[in-house]
């Protein structure tokens, strides 16, 4: 799979993902990124690619040509029009839905924007998705790419080893992942739970996936309404919820 990042910061880009599981991925060929600088691009003897806004503001937005010429160039080298990603708090949230559907695709350029933002015309000729990583405003958007990059990259087969963990994992069935114990058998006087230790594989599968449901409605309760549960699972949920105190979010200290 490739990625192309258009960027103002390619080394942010290549260093970010060039470390970890994501560049061992790039060192076995199994997922290629590439990072385009914008600034290659300007036509102007400064190498400028931003401006100020028409009708006033502050800031500066960058300029259309430079975008529109690497994006020129990349559509050429991929042979088609690529799927263009936008990163910007203005997008819909990027989730492991999203994720799923983008990791099919060979091709994904991904724009990142600085400034105060970029040229609406560049946008509506090569733009294809809107995306944010949250409700929360950045710096700019190479940081998005990489948390997107990442993601997509581990759904790529061959490159978590463990194929199977990428499908059992938090939100694969809008269900959090139970939570997992390694050696000591005791730590501190906290014992791993006996379940685990009893190799009885149906018994720990049940009690794994009761751990996800609990931990779900107690963390994450708004993603059961799309979870795929059995009555009795559902019926144990709801006696859970019930059970719940109301201010469990203020016990865990989140209110000020
Ligand atoms: N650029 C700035 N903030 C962003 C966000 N939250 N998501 C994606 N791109 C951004």
């Amino acid at each position: 799979m490739n990625f192309h990042v258009m960027t103002l910061f390619p080394d942010m880009i290549m260093n970010g993902l060039g470390t970890s599981i994501t560049g061992r991925a790039m060192e076995k060929g199994l997922i290629h990124v590439e990072a385009v600088n914008i600034r290659d691009y300007s036509q102007d003897k400064h190498l400028h690619v931003d401006d100020a806004p028409y009708g006033g503001g502050a800031g500066m937005v960058m300029q259309p040509g430079p975008i529109y010429r690497a994006w020129q160039a990349l559509a050429e080298q991929i042979g088609k029009k690529p799927r263009v990603i936008c990163m910007t708090p203005q997008g819909s949230v990027f989730t492991q839905k999203i994720a799923k559907q983008l990791s099919e695709e060979e091709d994904l350029v991904f724009l990142c924007g600085h400034y105060e933002g970029i040229d609406e015309r560049v946008l509506e000729m090569i733009v294809t998705d809107y995306l944010s990583i949250g409700d929360y405003v950045l710096t700019g958007g190479e940081l998005p790419a990489m948390v997107m990059i990442d993601c997509i990259s581990r759904l790529v087969p061959g490159v978590l080893n463990n194929e199977v963990s990428a499908e059992f994992e938090s939100f694969s069935d809008n269900l959090l992942e139970y939570p997992q114990y390694t050696r000591p058998e005791d730590f501190l006087g906290r014992k791993v739970p006996e379940v685990l230790l009893s190799g009885h594989h149906a018994n720990i599968e049940a009690w794994r996936r009761q751990q996800s449901l609990i931990r779900t409605a107690e963390r994450r309760p708004d993603l059961l309404e799309g979870a795929c549960l059995t009555e009795k699972e559902r019926a144990f949920v709801e006696q859970m919820r019930r059970k719940l105190p109301a201010s469990a979010e203020e016990e865990k200290g989140f209110h000020a």
